[in-house]
């Protein structure tokens, strides 16, 4: 391997010089004596080994992003700029972050504290992250400006930040009380002055070793053409999905293609009639670009895993896995959605609706990739994101329902409703789309479809949930949204 292959840590240049491309950006770390960052649990989970990456943020700017180390290949960290809690501050200068948790309280055991610190001081340099008095006198508004509540503080932090770090002893109320008692950074605080500059370019990166060959294109047509060389060969996009099965699973690809940064796959753009996101934006980003323009999206982010999660997750890599319990596809199909397949023939495009044809089966060629997912415009008046899982945040869905209706003059003019977990793929769920449409939006009508809707599917039993539970929740969606969203004439009240 070429030594110019190096991941900027702390300031210091680290060569991956004899680095596999199985090896995590955590194991990598914490070889160089980084040994902050911890493994907990090494899927994704824990959040022990949290980092900051200067990730691109639009135009020139750049954004201190928190991501699991122990998921992300430290290969597809060449040319990256990484900080570690070790980077931050010094026992004789600690970090604003690090000297709020030490003063409060928010260290016992010390094991999840640097991941902590590393997903804290990101919230700390979010550049709309403003104090709430401040918000409201400002243009601050949208998706991203909060007044105070249980999960954000009068300083604007966000507590979702935190939501994929577990802390065993401490008791997260000490671990809060460090969080809310965040300032502005300094003046001249330069971890805030480098978000100003833009983020590392994406290295043409070549790596070789004995689990195989990571190599990340420059571009797409470069990325097809190794694609259609290597015909199934693995695309790491975030790696949210592909960590754990490096690390769980102890899967190893012969040929892995990075993805994650690929031009082409990362455009956002809103049309008139439609709003294409690329492929391997992360859902964080896709969030923010889309600023609350598709309220059944905005319902979904905050039920998908955790911030540090959709930090790296795209929707290709959902959509990759071909998954019956990824929580996009539900969405995406009461969306009506296509996805954009490309190769080196060209792109097609599929209705995500004709996309999956079988438990993990899909259209997709093993020549092909997802570059973009399409959704129509304008979206349904009534929008909803179900997910009913074990745990509010960071839990995979037993049962995901995606909703989008139309309803004019007290009538359910259009019905698109997308459901995961109770077929062996997601499915739309045609039935009660039909007892629904043309129909008044009325408790009695609402009644007789929501029974249609728990026969929808062949759920299945398994550790999450049985099969009579799942079709008992997709009911009672049905009858929790009739009673959100309908007039008091509608409930017949
Ligand atoms: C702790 C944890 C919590 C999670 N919670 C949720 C959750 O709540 N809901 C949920 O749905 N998922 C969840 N996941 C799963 C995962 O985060 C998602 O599936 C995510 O969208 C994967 O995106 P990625 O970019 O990380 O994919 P990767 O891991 O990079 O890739 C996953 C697969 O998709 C393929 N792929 C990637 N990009 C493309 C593309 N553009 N075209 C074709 N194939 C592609 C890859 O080859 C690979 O096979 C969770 C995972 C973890 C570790
Ligand atoms: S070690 Fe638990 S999330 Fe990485
Ligand atoms: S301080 Fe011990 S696990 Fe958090």
């Amino acid at each position: 391997m070429a030594s110019q292959h190096e991941v900027m840590v702390n300031g210091t240049a680290r060569p991956l010089t004899g680095v596999d491309p199985a090896t995590n950006a955590l194991d990598f770390l914490r070889a160089q004596g980084l040994t902050g960052a911890k493994e907990g649990c090494a899927e994704g989970e824990c959040g022990a080994c949290s980092v900051m990456v200067a990730r691109p943020d639009g135009g020139d700017a750049s954004r201190w992003t928190a991501v699991n180390a122990c998921l992300i290949p430290a290969a597809a960290l060449d040319g990256q700029e990484v900080v570690t809690a070790e980077g931050l501050g010094t026992p004789e200068e600690l970090h604003p972050v690090q000297r709020e948790m030490a003063v409060r309280g928010g260290s016992q055991c010390g094991y999840c504290t640097p991941g902590f610190i590393c997903s804290m001081a990101a919230e700390f340099y979010r550049g709309d992250r403003q104090p709430v008095a401040a918000a409201a006198t400002s243009n601050g508004s949208g998706p991203h400006t909060h007044e105070a509540d249980h999960e954000h503080g009068e300083n604007g932090f966000d507590l979702h930040a935190l939501s994929g770090n577990l802390c065993r002893c401490t008791g997260y109320r000490p671990i809060r009380d460090a969080a809310y008692a965040l300032e502005q950074p300094a003046e001249g605080d330069p971890f805030a002055e480098r978000s100003s500059r833009p983020a590392p370019v994406a290295a043409h990166t070549r790596l070789e070793g004995a689990s195989g060959i990571f190599e990340r294109p420059a571009d797409l047509p470069q990325a097809l053409a190794l694609l259609a060389e290597h015909p199934g060969a693995v695309l790491v996009a975030g790696s949210t999905d592909w960590g754990v099965e490096v690390n769980i699973r102890g899967i190893r690809a012969p040929y892995a293609i990075g993805i994650d940064r690929l031009p082409e796959l990362r455009t956002f753009h809103v049309g008139d009639d439609s709003v294409e996101i690329g492929a391997a934006l992360t859902l964080s980003e896709v969030e923010r670009g889309l600023e609350g323009r598709i309220p059944l999206l905005d319902q979904l982010f905050p039920q998908f895993a955790s911030r540090l999660i959709r930090n790296g997750a795209t929707f290709g890599g959902n959509l990759g896995t071909g998954s019956p319990i990824g929580d996009t596809p539900p969405a995406l199909l009461a969306l009506e959605a296509v996805v954009v397949l490309a190769s080196v023939d060209g792109d097609r495009e599929v209705p995500l609706a004709d996309y999956f044809t079988g438990y993990r089966q899909t259209v997709k060629r093993d020549d092909e990739l997802i570059r973009a997912v399409r959704i129509p415009l304008p979206v349904s008046g009534i929008a909803a994101f179900h997910k009913i899982a074990k745990r509010r945040f960071d839990d995979i869905s037993s049962v995901a329902i995606g909703f989008a209706l139309d309803v004019q003059d007290g009538v359910v003019a259009k019905a698109r409703i997308g459901l995961g977990g109770v077929a062996a793929t997601p499915i739309r769920a045609l039935a009660t789309e039909a007892a629904l449409e043309g129909q008044p939006w009325t408790t009695d009508v609402v009644r007789a479809a929501a029974e249609v809707m728990g026969r929808e599917g062949t759920p299945l039993d398994d550790h999450r949930a049985s099969a009579p539970y799942r079709s008992a929740m997709l009911g009672t969606a049905l009858l929790k949204l009739h009673a959100q969203t309908a007039t008091p004439q509608e409930v017949g009240a």
